[in-house]
């Protein structure tokens, strides 16, 4: 199977990324690891950030630009911040006119924006509180007018390169567990983040195990600021279900089990996430109150928010405080970029959270990454096809790769491995070792005893393959995570060292870390 361009990733930066190349005329797939609606994208409730102003508090790029880089603590790159903040308006329009993204609009017809952490203008666009599904939905439906190929259950195994240059990839056929090959002059890999190996204490969907990433390191890719993971200030307590910012956004509050407020809760997610944990610390549980928003806005702006707590909880929002506690949601970190997508193989280009062009810093602002998605899966779509329009001819396959990955493939076949076990095992020790508040013993622990799980995995019990990969991609990922946290003496955005509590000059950059 040969394709001028092939997309890895079905979220939004992968869809945006198969339109563009798929309208410039180039011969394109998207490779999806279960169905194109089963990613983060669609999880992704509050909404999507644009500078549009339509609420004329005075808000501007450039006050949206300023507050990323704020946002960022310092190591935000400026170039992709100008770019991303530049280009969101056009984005989220064409979301809306082209797309028929159903936002919600003002009585004027522009759309409506509401107000998220990080900043103190109206910036965020909604479609009430299924933004994501919104959005997904018509991309989806863009996807197939344009009539490009999707394929589905494939989970990306290795990149193919040759000399430097991409050739195509492996994929495990999870309906047949046989080796499947694509050959492309151009690869965009959009597979998303790595927070959902936080198993167990994160609102990500269960297939978010970071495996392009995982894919990028093992092919010698530097993996950039790895240790920034942001906890979601605002999981629905003992539920991995994510109460959206836009929650706090229409006025919730939060409070401790005293009835007390102690944080603003607009304020950036790594700061309001650790004042919770201090809540939590001291014993106390902490509570967001939408007692006093009026029922009509909560009926109609937070209505899924309402009918999921009340089925998952048995709690009526509109009239009791809900249970809370931080979550992982999302990683600043993935594998290293240039502004525009590019990575250090020919042809092979990295965008949404699976990649870090610099654009998050140390912490991401709420309802920046469906804008980011879209802006640098765009321009990922538009730069891989400038790129295979060069080339003469397809990249040889380096056959030797392929034959160790269907020996990887048989040997996974004939061990025993309790993945689903060890899943839930990488997720507390992520949790309790590389979490919220770290500090270098812990970390030390950590990388040993993943040292460990990664050389003792065979057991009694057996999972499927596309489990036992995911496995060995996460405690990959989970050893760059805890490396990167250990390098990074001091504390900044999500980052937060009990041994190095302060933000430290020497460390006003990034880290990069490869697999050995
Ligand atoms: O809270 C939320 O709705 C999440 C949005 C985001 O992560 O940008």
């Amino acid at each position: 199977m040969k394709y001028d361009i092939l997309v890895i990733g079905s979220g939004i930066a992968g869809m945006m990324a198969a339109i563009e190349a798929k309208e410039l005329g180039s011969n394109i797939a998207i490779v999806t690891k279960k169905s194109p609606m089963a990613n983060n994208s669609f999880m992704a409730k509050g909404g999507i950030n644009a500078a549009l102003n339509n609420m004329e508090d005075g808000d501007s790029i450039e006050h949206h630009i300023q507050d990323t880089l704020k946002g960022g603590v310092g190591i935000a790159d400026e170039e992709a911040v100008r770019i991303f903040c530049e280009q969101a308006p056009q984005v989220v329009r064409e979301l809306h006119r082209r797309f028929k993204v159903p936002f919600n609009t003002l009585p004027n017809g522009k759309l409506a924006q509401r107000p998220f952490g990080g900043t103190k203008f109206k910036r965020t666009v909604y479609a009430a509180d299924a933004t994501g599904p919104a959005i997904m939905k018509a991309l989806n439906k863009a996807l197939k007018d344009l009539g490009i190929d999707i394929i589905k259950n494939h989970l990306a195994l290795n990149l193919l390169v040759n000399d430097g240059k991409i050739a195509g990839v492996t994929f495990l056929d999870e309906k047949t567990n046989e080796l499947r090959v694509i050959q492309a002059k151009a690869v965009i890999v959009a597979t998303g983040g790595y927070a959902g190996l936080y198993k167990g204490y994160t609102t990500n969907v269960n297939d978010a195990t970071g495996d392009g990433v995982a894919m990028g390191l093992r092919a010698g890719l530097e993996g950039m600021d790895m240790e920034f993971i942001q906890f979601h200030p605002t999981g629905l307590e003992g539920s991995n279900y994510l109460i959206s910012e836009a929650a706090r956004g229409e006025g919730g509050k939060l409070i401790n089990s005293e009835g007390k407020e102690f944080v603003d809760e607009l304020n950036t997610r790594d700061f309001v996430t650790r004042a919770i944990v201090k809540q939590l610390q001291r014993g106390k549980k902490v509570y967001l109150d939408l007692t006093d928003i009026p029922e009509d806005i909560i009926n109609t702006k937070l209505i899924n928010l309402k009918k999921r707590v009340k089925s998952l909880k048995g709690i009526d929002i509109a009239k009791e405080p809900i249970p809370i506690t931080p979550l992982a949601h999302y990683t600043m970190g993935g594998i290293k970029t240039d502004t525009y997508c590019f990575t250090d193989i020919e042809g092979l280009f990295y965008a949404g959270e699976a990649g870090n062009n610099g654009v998050n810093g140390a912490n991401r602002l709420g309802g920046n990454s469906l804008s980011e998605g879209a802006v640098f899966g765009k321009i990922a779509g538009y730069q891989a096809v400038k790129y295979s329009h060069r080339q003469q001819s397809y990249v040889d396959l380096p056959n030797e790769q392929i034959e160790k990955d269907k020996d990887l493939l048989n040997k996974l076949n004939n061990t025993k491995i309790d993945a689903k076990e060890l899943k839930h095992k990488l997720g507390d020790l992520l949790f309790n070792k590389v979490g919220i508040i770290r500090n270098g013993y812990q970390l030390k622990k950590a990388l040993e005893t993943l040292n460990e799980m990664k050389n003792n995995l065979e057991s009694e019990n057996d999972s499927s393959i596309q489990e036992k990969i995911e496995l060995i991609n996460g405690i990959d990922i989970a050893t760059a995570i805890a490396k990167a946290a250990l390098d990074r003496e001091e504390s900044r955005g999500a980052h937060f060292r009990l041994d190095f509590p302060e933000s430290d000059h020497a460390f006003l950059g990034h880290t990069y870390t490869k697999l050995n």
